[in-house]
Order: structure tokens, then sequence, then C-alpha cells
């Protein structure tokens, strides 16, 4: 045996004895630096509420590498804070504010708080006192302010995101000097004003999102300056004008293009077939007009094509896509006849919506290749005819259906609605028979304008959501006449 291979087996037994012992572990719990210990327990203190005991082990005298949410890395010194609110649990807030004391945690390189929703105060300033912070997530809190005139001076960071806030004011044009970003984001605010022209500078940008603000101006021309950009997120905002050109410069890499709900116009332009990537196209609610470029069917990639709320006319290209996931053509120019072939044959699809799409058809004549995703169904304000028991019943996880303004026919009593369905519209249409029980449940619910008759069963519903029909009658409409 060589001396040092006798060292090393020495040292491991050494290691296994302390650790049976605990007391390697209480050797090791002392290394947390007293600076960052100190740091994280004044940026605890800056918390009035936590509720879910988020930071309840954020206790001093213990190794705070240890601590929820703290990463170390380095001699021990903290390198991340991650803090999440997890959505769905009402509980798993933080109230407070944000401490400036966090600045004494000297080594951070990322700080990820999400969803913490009651966090309130400004810009937290301290990010400009971390030299070697890089990735800044301050996602659905309520910060609020104006985005600091000076955040250029945090030139090296990799990622910024205040999604989910409140921040308002304009874009400050010194976020042309944040040439290092990947990611820029932010969304969901209360931004006002043009895009800055010097976001151009940020050409190693793979993300940018913007969406739901109140920016308004064009959407400037500068795409070709984001050879890596895979995501472009400009939806709901007040942009005007065309499709800017350069965009065509993002093809064949682009991935997600957002820009519904704006005021955008003109045509939609030829070259967004050559986004051979794209994923997601959403363009809806906006003023585009005439026909979509044949050469649209080249996008064989899309999933999620919402071009709804336009002023788009036929013909609306077959599209050669191997499955769609979700459609939305709704209230366009279309007079498409019938539901697209290449729609029907998805096996992948769990919302369609062809609203106002000048369908003329039996419903039962629809056969889809596969109703097993169906979430939503929207096929109002056509001219479809017969039944829609068939359909719904073959559906196993259907959530909302709405075929209201059509000429449906059939016996309301006969249809099976799935455990999952919350809303059913089916008003303006000619259905008759009684109210089934199985509707009372529902979350929204309209049969008005129908030929229903008989007593409703008793339900928390308006009068409105029955009204217009041959006989109904009971709570919330008149009481029935004796025989
Ligand atoms: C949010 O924080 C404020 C002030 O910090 C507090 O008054 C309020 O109760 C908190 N809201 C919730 C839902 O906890
Ligand atoms: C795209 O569509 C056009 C027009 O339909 C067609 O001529 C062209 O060959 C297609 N290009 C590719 C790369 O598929
Ligand atoms: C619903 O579907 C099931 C199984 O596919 C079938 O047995 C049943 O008869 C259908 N019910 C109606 C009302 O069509
Ligand atoms: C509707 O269907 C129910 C149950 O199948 C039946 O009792 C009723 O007579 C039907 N109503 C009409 C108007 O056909
Ligand atoms: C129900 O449908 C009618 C006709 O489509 C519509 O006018 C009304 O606003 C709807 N009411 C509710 C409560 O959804």
């Amino acid at each position: 045996m060589n001396q040092r291979y006798a060292l090393f087996s020495a040292l491991i037994s050494l290691l296994l004895f302390s650790c049976r012992n605990g007391r390697y572990v209480s050797v090791s719990a002392a290394t947390c630096h007293p600076d960052d210990e100190s740091g994280l327990l004044a940026f605890k203190s800056g918390f009035t509420e936590d509720p879910s005991g988020m930071l309840s082990n954020w206790k001093p005298g213990t190794d705070c590498c240890q601590w929820s949410g703290i990463n170390c890395r380095e001699n021990n010194r903290v390198t991340t804070v991650t803090l999440n609110g997890q959505p769905d649990n009402p509980k798993s807030y933080l109230s407070g504010t944000f401490s400036p004391l966090l600045s004494k945690v000297q080594n951070l390189d990322g700080i990820y708080f999400q969803n913490l929703r009651n966090i309130t105060g400004t810009f937290p300033r301290f990010v400009f006192d971390l030299p070697k912070l890089i990735y800044v997530y301050i996602e659905n809190n309520k910060l609020s302010g104006p985005l600091p005139n000076d955040i250029g001076r945090l030139s090296r960071f990799g990622a910024l995101s205040v999604t989910g806030n409140r921040f308002f004011g304009s874009i400050p044009s010194s976020i042309s000097q944040l040439t290092q970003l990947g990611q820029l984001r932010l969304s969901n605010n209360l931004l006002t004003g043009p895009i800055p022209d010097g976001l151009r500078q940020l050409k190693t940008l793979t993300y940018l999102d913007l969406a739901g603000n109140r920016l308004s101006g064009k959407i400037p021309n500068f795409f070709n300056s984001f050879p890596d950009l895979l995501f472009l997120v400009l939806s709901r905002n007040k942009f005007t004008g065309g499709i800017p050109t350069s965009i065509a410069s993002l093809a064949p890499k682009l991935i997600n293009l957002e820009l519904g709900n704006n005021q955008l116009s003109e045509k939609i332009p030829e070259f967004i077939s050559n986004f051979k990537a794209l994923d997601t196209l959403d363009l809806s609610s906006n003023q585009f007009s005439g026909v979509l470029p044949k050469s649209f069917k080249n996008l064989t990639k899309i999933f999620n094509l919402n071009l709804a709320r336009n002023n788009l006319v036929d013909p609306f290209p077959d599209l050669a896509v191997k499955g769609i996931e979700s459609l939305d053509l709704s209230y366009n120019k279309f007079k498409l006849g019938k539901i697209p072939k290449w729609v029907t044959s998805s096996t992948i699809i769990y919302s369609l919506k062809l609203a106002g799409c000048g369908i003329k058809m039996r419903l039962e004549d629809w056969k889809p290749s596969e109703t097993f995703f169906y979430d939503f169904i929207d096929l109002s304000d056509n001219e479809i005819s017969g039944s829609a028991v068939n359909l719904v019943n073959s559906t196993e996880y259907l959530v909302g259906f709405s075929a209201s303004g059509n000429q449906l026919n059939f016996n309301l009593s006969d249809i099976k609605l799935p455990k999952t369905l919350k809303y059913l519209d089916l008003s303006k249409n000619q259905l008759f028979g009684s109210v089934p029980q199985s509707v009372v449940g529902l979350e929204k619910l309209n049969l008005s304008y129908n030929k229903l008759c008989g007593m409703i069963p008793a339900n928390k519903f308006p009068a409105a959501v029955f009204a217009g029909n041959a006989c109904l009658c009971r709570a919330p409409l008149s009481p029935c006449r004796r025989q």
C-alpha cells in the first residue's frame, strides 16, 4: 500500500466517522459566511407576512447554505436566492419589501423572486451593488414606479425579467447598454411610449417579451440586429402600422411570434412562410386585412395559430401541418364552408375556435380523427345544423363548448356532459326538449333563444340564460302553470 493511498483512506474513515457522529455536519454549519448570513437575515426581516413558511428555516446560527431557496458555491458563498410562490396555493405569498441589505451577499450571481404576489416598493436598486449578479428574475410581485434611468449600468446582466409587476413610464434608453442580455422580459407592467431604438444593440437576445403593457408607435424595423432571437412577444400593447420587413431576417429560427391584441394593420407578409421553425403564431385582434399569402401552407411546424378578429378574407390556404394543437380563426371574413381537413385530421388538437367562419354543415357530418384531447370548442355564429350530442359525448376532457348562433336542432335532454365541462353556450339555436339536471353545476351556461320547454331544475343562473324559449318555467323564470 503506498503512502498516498493510506493517507486517503485515513481521511475517508475520518470523514465517515465525523459524519456518523453528526460532527462533520455541525462543523460545516459554521462555514456559511457571516456577511451572507446577516445579509439574508436582514433581507428576511423586510417581509411582514410569510403565511406558507417559505423562509421558516432561515434561522440565525444555522448554515445559511442549507436554507430553503439558497445555493452556495465557491467556499460556501451564497450565489443564488430562489423564492417561488406556488400559484395554486393562496397562502403561498410574501408581503413586505425587498430589503436593500441583500447587497451584503456579495457573491450573488442569480436572484429568482417569482410569484411572491404581495411585495411592494420600487425597482430594487441593490442589484447595482452586487458586482457578480447576472440573472435577475423578479416576476409577479407588486413592484411599481419607473424602471431606473441608469439601468444601462447593469451591462453584465445575462437575463432581466420584471414581468408581472406595476412598473410604469417609458423603457429607459440606457437599456441599449445591456449588451450581454439573452433574455429581456418586461411584460405585464404599465410601461408606455415606444420601443427604444437602442434595443437594437442587444444583439445576443434570444427572448424578447414586452407583452401586456401600453407601448405604442410602430414596431421598430430593427430585427436584423437579432441573429439569435427565438421568441418575440409583443402582444397586448398599442402598436400600430404593419409587421416590419426586418422580421423576415428572424427566419428560419424564430419559434414564437406573438403580436396579438394591438392595432396592427396591412397585409400579412409573404415572408411569414420562411419561418420553418415557427411553432406559435398569434396575430389575433388586430386589423390585418387581405388574403393570406399562398405560401402560408409552408408553415408545416405550426402548432398554435391564432388569426382571430382581423379582416382577413378567403381563400384560407390548406395547411400541410402534421397536426395542429390550437387554432383560432374566429371573426374574420372567411367563408370556410366546412371545417378544414387539416383540422379534422389532427390527432393532437385541444382547442378549436372557428366562430363566425362561414361554416355550413350538419355537425354529425364532422368526423374528427381524435376528440380525446379537446378542451375548448367554439363554433358559434356559423350555419351549423343537426345535433351536438355525439360530439360532446365523444370528448373526455372538454372544458368549454360554444355553438351559439347556429341552427342546431336536437333534444337537449339527450346530451351527456363530460365531468370536466365548465362552460356551455348553446344560445340562439333550435334546441328542443327540456333543461337537463346535468347543467346546474356548470360555471357558465347560456341556453337562451331556443325552443326548450318544461321545468327548469333548481339552479343558480340568472333568468337571462333561459330567456326566449318556448315554455320553460320555474325559477329563475315564472312558476309553472298547473295542468
Ligand atoms: C399585502 O401587503 C399589505 C402591506 O404589506 C398588507 O396590508 C396586506 O394584508 C397584504 N395582502 C395580503 C393578501 O396578504
Ligand atoms: C413555399 O410555398 C410556395 C408557394 O406555395 C412554393 O412555391 C414553394 O416551393 C414553397 N417553399 C418551400 C421551401 O417549401
Ligand atoms: C356516449 O358514448 C358512449 C361510449 O362511446 C356510448 O356508449 C353512449 O351510448 C353515448 N351516449 C350518447 C347519449 O350518445
Ligand atoms: C326529449 O327526450 C326526452 C328523453 O329522451 C323525452 O322524454 C322527450 O319526450 C323528448 N322531447 C321531445 C320534444 O322530443
Ligand atoms: C346569452 O346569449 C344571448 C344570445 O346569444 C346573449 O345576448 C346574452 O348576452 C348571453 N347572456 C349571458 C349571461 O351569457
